[in-house]
């Protein structure tokens, strides 16, 4: 979504936007030095650790960790999704959010597939009423007809739809919106036939796809919209947009398995429940979700498939863990779900049996100790092994040190001793988590200075490089060490030339407004970090003088490593090789520098 509003814009709105004045607005500042503070909006305070700085742009808690520029800060306070905090800060501006030719072709291409889903549904809804068999379903369900119509649920007949949306759209529009199928004979045929219809709606409101379940026993029990240009299954959160219009104030939400789940919890009064449609939970699921609120509960099956669920999701949420966002885990009675369950004990029973959810540490524990039984030597080896593997995802300085502390109360071994382990295997990442971990970005050591001339690994150098070009951007960085390092392969080279090439354009650019050039890309957690971490230069003279270092640093270790790939024995070489060869022996003399 980003990618519609031009970036010049944002340069722009950040520019003439004072990131001070926004969170004055909202919170009292106070004058603290060079900075602002306050006692943090995000999480619960006595004293203030919520520091605001004017020339960074940047706002940054010591307490919770919360980070960001004014662009994050209304996203996070206000609830909103970046276009909608964008147009906020824009029309505080007096600016005219303009919009890329793509986005609004894009959208004028799609009313079309929102406006047969919309026909569909109000379709669904009447048949549903000229339906006893259906109706007596969903009662024998618990259903009420208040909670079908807050949730619009329906009844596709075995055919009448095309027939009935025939006059307003074309074959194709129905089948593009995923309502219908093309035929071998080039005709289409309706997709839901004789099911409950559940819709699928997206933050806005606007129905994107459905959900429709078989009465009577038969295959499949639930069938879904197929993945169309509205409906992408991996980001889509049934219920959502019902939970956020139930509650004026969303504080937490409940993940639950399926249509019925939600809709049966809100009948019984519950309306803080949504379902990820019967895929496994996904980070994009989870950044949607804690930007609407940061207290996370996910619900599983008390069986062997759940245990996988829980694990796979567990691996998700670890590196989404930060500041006051919270992640609880609630296992259920084997046989039950969610829905039986407060048919059976009624809302009370069910908030209670949430009450005992289990955080996302202990779930930890829990399932650790299940694989990796801690009552041998190698039971605790191998349980401390595993557990650091995904320590190591997390990117909450104060989270990774309380895991760690309980990691080791389970296994007997010291803080400082799986600290060593972490620092001593390549941070690998856990199936599903960032797929930047263990990269060049990884390793947030980047805060004390690079000692010159000593071993500090690529991700260290780059991490120490970074955060002072992303500090400091009104020193010079055009020295040719840094112009040379832009050129190296890999991610941290190109951030670096992305950064250089943007104060090229214009050096007086702030931190933040270098910050939201990324914020598409996977690594901008990491860069929000490298941002606000407090280096220990003293001066600037110092920061100018160890960026450079960390520069010549990586470039000799480019240069040695790629020199040694050439020299290997038995490697033959071209003439361009050689030619390669000499320029890298003559670099690596002039950044060689005696240690
Ligand atoms: P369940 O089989 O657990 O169904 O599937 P349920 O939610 O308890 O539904 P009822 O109570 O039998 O009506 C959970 C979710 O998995 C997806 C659906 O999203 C469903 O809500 N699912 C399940 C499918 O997509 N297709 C299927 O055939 C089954
Ligand atoms: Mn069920």
């Amino acid at each position: 979504m980003a990618g519609l509003i031009p970036q010049a814009f944002i340069d722009e709105l950040l520019e003439r936007s004072d990131i001070v004045e926004i969170i004055q607005r909202r919170v009292s500042l106070k004058k603290a030095g060079r900075e602002f503070a306050a006692c943090c909006p995000f999480h619960g305070e006595k004293t203030p650790s919520f520091y605001v700085s004017p020339q960074k742009q940047f706002y940054h808690c010591f307490g919770c960790g919360a980070h960001g520029t004014a662009i994050s800060f209304l996203m996070e306070y206000e609830n909103l999704s970046f276009p909608e905090a964008v147009e906020q800060l824009a029309e505080q501006a007096g600016l005219e959010v303009p919009r890329e030719a793509g986005g609004d072709d894009k959208r004028e291409a799609h009313a079309p597939l929102y406006d047969a889903l919309n026909a569909a549904a109000e379709y669904y809804v009447q048949q549903l009423r000229q339906t006893p068999k259906a109706v007596e379903y969903l009662k024998n369900r618990g259903i009420d007809g208040t909670t079908a119509r807050d949730y619009q649920i329906g009844w596709a007949p075995p055919s009448g739809l095309i027939e009935a949306l025939k006059p307003r759209f074309t074959p194709q529009q129905l089948v593009d919106a995923g309502l219908a199928a093309r035929r071998d004979d080039g005709g289409i045929r309706e997709r839901f036939r004789t099911r409950i219809m559940f819709p699928i709606r997206d933050r806005r409101g606007r129905i994107t796809g459905f959900g429709g379940r078989l009465v009577e026993d038969g295959e499949p029990k639930y069938l879904n919209s197929p993945e169309s240009e509205v409906f992408h299954k991996g980001q889509v959160i049934y219920g959502l947009f019902e939970a956020r219009k139930a509650n004026t104030r969303l504080d937490d939400i409940v993940v639950v398995e399926g249509y019925m789940d939600v809709v049966g919890l809100a009948r019984a009064g519950f309306r803080r429940a949504v379902a990820c449609m019967g895929t496994a939970l996904t980070r994009a699921h989870l950044d949607s979700l804690f930007r609407q609120v940061s207290r996370i509960t996910l619900c599983f099956d008390g069986d062997a498939a759940g245990r996988r669920a829980a694990w796979r999701s567990l691996a998700e949420a670890l590196p989404a863990i930060q500041g006051l966002r919270e992640v609880r885990v609630l296992f259920l009675p084997e046989g039950d779900d969610p829905d039986s369950l407060v048919l059976r004990d009624g809302l009370d029973g069910w908030e209670e049996r949430l009450a005992g959810a289990l955080p996302l540490s202990e779930t930890l524990v829990r399932l650790l100790r299940e694989e990796h039984p801690t009552d041998t030597a190698e039971g605790r080896t191998r349980f401390a092994h595993t557990a650091m593997k995904l320590v190591a995802t997390t990117r909450d300085p104060l989270f990774r040190d309380q895991l760690v502390e309980r990691i080791g109360q389970e296994t007997g071994l010291s803080h400082e001793r799986l600290e060593q382990v972490l620092s001593e295997q390549p941070p690998a990442p856990a199936r599903g988590a960032d797929p930047d971990a263990g990269g060049e970005l990884s390793t947030p050591s980047a805060g004390a200075p690079a000692p010159a001339g000593g071993g500090e690994s690529p991700p260290a150098l780059w991490g120490a490089l970074l955060a002072r070009v992303l500090q400091h951007p009104d020193l010079d960085w055009s020295q040719p060490e840094f112009r040379q390092l832009v050129e190296l392969p890999g991610v941290a080279a190109a951030t670096l030339r992305e950064l250089l090439a943007a104060l090229d354009e214009n050096p007086d650019r702030h931190t933040a407004g270098l910050l939201e050039r990324f914020r598409d890309q996977r690594h901008f957690q990491r860069l929000m970090a490298l941002a606000h971490q407090t280096l220990d230069d003293g001066e600037v003279t110092v920061t100018r003088q160890t960026a450079l270092d960390c520069a010549r640093q990586l470039l000799r270790q480019h240069y040695r490593s790629r020199i040694r790939e050439l020299t290997r024995p038995g490697a033959e070489l071209g003439t361009e090789q050689r030619a390669e060869l000499a320029r890298l022996t003559e670099q690596l003399q002039r950044f060689d520098v005696p240690r």
